[in-house]
């Protein structure tokens, strides 16, 4: 007789009309069809069964910055909207741009966070990227190529420098490309108009010519169809949750809750960043928190960023229930692709795979950002239909079910620079 699993999730539906049983051991899936013994059983035949996100680009924040958002709410945040990794940014105050701000950052996760993580390393002029890669660095960036909230631009010079030490170690450089204009950013339009699509654009191909050393580049949050097919060819393509679902239209022209880099775009942007959707490798949600009071200085002054990593799968979702887009497009551009991207091992239904897993009801309610759980306080998604996950499965231990939060055993994803001593 063997020995119990942890975990049967019986009366699964997979993508292409299977159903099975899939059984845990030891934080994977050691089974997937019939099932035997198990410590724990749910039932998932009303439920849609996903591989957790992992969420490419969040900004944890914490430290200083905790009145936005802490590595305690931030994964709360993550694990309610169905996403078990996160990748965190590294423009945090100080920076993320030392082996020792590295290892400090580790362990501030270690010490709080309730999902796995990773941690990028900035790029500035004078990173060191071979230290910052066996420090355990996942990949490099956001590399700011434009100015943003606390990331100050590299020069072509600098990027083209970087890229050459980033390629040299095998990584993956994850690149911010805008182009800013001079002016007088008073309202959405105008944020619009001095951080354009056409520079975006430009910036692309620039990041492009700057690439001479051939190192994989990740676009990060690309807001438009022509970037979106312009990036394609030069490496993986990230889109946000934001880009698809919002334009700048839905907002009060002042309203800084909408302020973000790259800025929303108007509606017929928006609509025609779907007809990209095929060339999108990764959706990220660029989670930027900031407090409702930062958010509701003149909006010049106003930072730019939103929250969005316990909305994105769920936003997602909605348009599948409206039949817009396919749930394996959905699993492969959230938790697919990015754990290829990176390196991390892949969520899934196959023996082996890590058994972190979403379970989500078949209907959809509007987002009500009361029942949020980001620091912030504040969803521009707000009203927009979306799927919450009922319960979350983090290493094969259900971590959150029902609005109820327990601490598993959440891990650290070092790239492949890191060796443990
Ligand atoms: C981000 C932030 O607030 O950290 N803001 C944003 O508008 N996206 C920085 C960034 O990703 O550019």
């Amino acid at each position: 007789m063997p020995s119990p699993c942890s975990l049967i999730l019986r009366n699964v539906s997979l993508v292409g009309g299977r159903v099975a049983d899939i059984s845990v051991r030891e934080g994977v899936v050691s089974h997937a069809g019939a099932s035997g013994p198990a410590d724990r059983t749910i039932d998932c035949s009303d439920l849609l069964v996903l591989p957790a996100a992992v969420d490419m680009h969040v900004h944890m924040r914490g430290g200083t910055q905790s009145a936005k958002e802490d590595w305690e709410s931030g994964s709360r945040s993550a694990l309610a909207g169905g996403a078990t990794v996160v990748v965190d940014q590294p423009n945090t105050i100080p920076p993320i741009s030392s082996p020792d701000a590295l290892h400090a950052r580790v362990y501030e996760a270690r010490s709080h966070s309730l999902c796995s993580f990773a941690i990028n390393s900035s790029v500035t002029f004078d990173t060191p990227v071979k230290g910052m890669w066996s420090a355990g660095a996942l990949a490099f960036g956001e590399t700011f190529f434009a100015p943003s909230s606390y990331g100050e631009a590299l020069s072509e010079g600098e990027l083209r420098t970087a890229l050459r030490e980033i390629h040299a170690c095998g990584a993956l450089a994850t690149v911010h490309a805008e182009e800013v204009a001079d002016g007088n950013d008073t309202d959405l339009v105008s944020h619009d108009r001095l951080r354009s699509a056409a520079g975006e654009l430009r910036a692309v191909e620039a990041v492009r010519q700057c690439n001479s050393a051939g190192c994989r580049l990740h676009f990060c949050h690309m807001s438009t169809n022509a970037s979106v097919i312009a990036a394609a060819a030069a490496g993986s393509v990230e889109v946000t949750p934001h880009h698809l679902f919002l334009s700048h239209e839905q907002f009060e022209p002042t309203d800084a809750l909408g302020k973000v880099n790259p800025p929303l775009r108007s509606e017929k942007e928006r609509r025609d960043l779907w007809a990209a959707w095929d060339a999108i490798d990764v959706i990220a949600s660029d989670h930027a928190p900031h407090t409702r009071a930062e958010k509701q200085a003149p909006f010049r002054d106003a930072p730019a960023g939103i929250p969005g990593v316990e909305t994105m799968v769920p936003l997602l979702l909605a348009a599948v229930l409206e039949k817009k887009i396919s749930l394996a497009d959905v699993i492969r551009k959230s938790s697919q692709a990015p754990a290829e991207l990176l390196g991390i091992p892949p969520a899934g239904f196959s023996p082996g795979d890590r058994a972190d897993f979403a379970l989500y009801p078949r209907s959809a309610l509007p987002v009500d950002p009361d029942t949020l759980h980001s620091r912030c306080g504040f969803s521009p998604f707000e009203g927009l239909p979306a799927v919450f996950p009922r319960a979350v499965v983090l290493g094969g231990e259900v971590v959150y079910e029902e609005g109820e939060f327990s601490r598993g055993s959440p891990a650290w994803f070092a790239g492949k620079g890191f060796f443990p001593r």
